[in-house]
């Protein structure tokens, strides 16, 4: 280890469906780290998964085989287009994490280039907090919190905000069809903890009703049945800082799709992201002040991204991302860029509020 370098572990891989977007995001992280101040290790959190009976099979076979080195992993699905090559170079450097537990691989800050369930949901903040590695972002609470969307909508209206009027279900059953209905339509039914817009969908009659909440339920125990949000404006604004927060520029998301799904988000000419949005002054403020307040009411740290419908007189809160989008051309990075923040200094300053938290937090 050469002296006076910080070792940065990026996480990158995990068990979750993003889990090509995550090796992706962090090959693009590794070359973008300044090399004077940082010494960047490529950390496999899969690793610590190799008995975890909520994997499949075939992922607890790849976890045991990083952990004794067999090879390079197969990746999960097809691989996103023009992403190919990163993930691919990141998968080659892979380091199983849990030699920082062994201490093999001392590190002295993990930036989390993870997504969905494992990564962004509190649990892998939980073990770093555990082993007493610093770490970027947000902490368990949190993470925990904004993952589930029933309880984030709760705290979100406690803290002001207008969320989308809504039930949460679990099955299809009259009962549960009854209360479901009780929404009015159009609805839009989504799992209760997703991304990516997988298991979401609009329902505009109500035969559509029961489809789209097993639909929902194959992603998710629960499924949440809101009121849709029609004929405005997406927007989604991110907040970054430690104490003091920063709202970045607005960005506004025209899709020509029904919504923001999944082929919108990953396909090619599906949608366009206009940053700065081209709103008004005192929309731009009215949604940035909003994004605050969600960051403040999750206890989030670091970084964080709320949607947003912008509807007739309505601002709308869909949902907090708390390890939003971190590849260089995703939101985030995006609208940091606008502000004039290269992703090379943004990704610094979510090291530097680790490593400050940590500090504060050491006996
Ligand atoms: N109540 C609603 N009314 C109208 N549109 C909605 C509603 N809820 C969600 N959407 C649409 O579905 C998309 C995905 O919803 P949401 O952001 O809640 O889920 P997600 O899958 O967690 O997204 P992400 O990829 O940002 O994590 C939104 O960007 C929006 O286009
Ligand atoms: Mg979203």
């Amino acid at each position: 280890m050469k002296a006076g370098k910080i070792r940065v572990g990026v996480l990158t891989g995990g068990a979750s469906a993003e889990r090509d977007i995550s090796l992706a995001t962090g090959a693009q992280i590794a070359a973008s780290l300044d090399s004077n101040r940082f010494e960047v290790v490529l950390l496999d959190p899969l690793a610590f998964m190799a008995r975890n009976p909520e994997i499949t099979a075939e992922q607890r076979e790849q976890a045991q085989r990083l952990i004794t080195g067999g090879g390079q992993l197969d990746p999960m699905h097809q691989l996103p287009r023009g992403l190919e090559k990163q993930i691919e170079s990141a998968s080659r450097a892979l380091v199983p994490a849990t030699r920082v537990m062994a201490n093999v691989e001392p590190i002295d800050v993990v930036l989390i280039a993870l997504h969905g369930t494992w990564g962004e949901d509190g649990r892998i903040q939980g073990l770093l907090d555990t082993i007493g590695v610093p770490y970027t972002g947000s902490g368990v609470l949190a993470s925990a919190l904004a993952m589930d969307k029933e309880v984030a909508k709760q705290v979100l209206a406690a803290a002001g905000l207008d969320v989308p009027r809504g039930v949460v279900v679990t099955g299809t059953t009259k009962s549960d069809l009854e209360l479901a209905t009780s929404v009015g339509l159009p609805a839009f039914v989504k799992p209760v903890a997703s991304g990516s817009s997988v298991g979401a969908s609009i329902v505009a009659q109500a035969a559509d009703l029961p489809p789209a909440i097993s639909l929902a339920l194959k992603y998710d125990s629960r499924a949440l049945v809101e009121e849709q949000i029609t004929g405005g404006r997406e927007l989604t604004v991110a907040v970054i800082g430690n104490d003091d927060l920063t709202a970045l520029p607005v960005i506004e998301i025209l899709t020509k799709r029904a919504f923001f799904d999944y082929s919108a988000k990953y396909d090619a000419g599906e949608s366009e992201e206009v940053c700065p949005a081209d709103i008004p002054p005192d929309a731009a403020k009215r949604a940035q002040d909003l994004a605050v307040r969600a960051h403040r009411a999750l206890h989030c740290r670091g970084m964080s991204r709320l949607d947003l419908m912008w509807s007739k007189d309505r601002m709308v809160a869909l949902e907090v991302n708390t390890i939003p989008g971190m590849t260089a051309n995703s939101l985030l990075p995006k609208a940091a860029r606008a502000a004039g923040i290269k992703f090379g200094d943004l990704l610094e300053r979510f090291i530097d509020w680790a490593l400050e938290d940590a500090r504060r937090r050491a006996r």
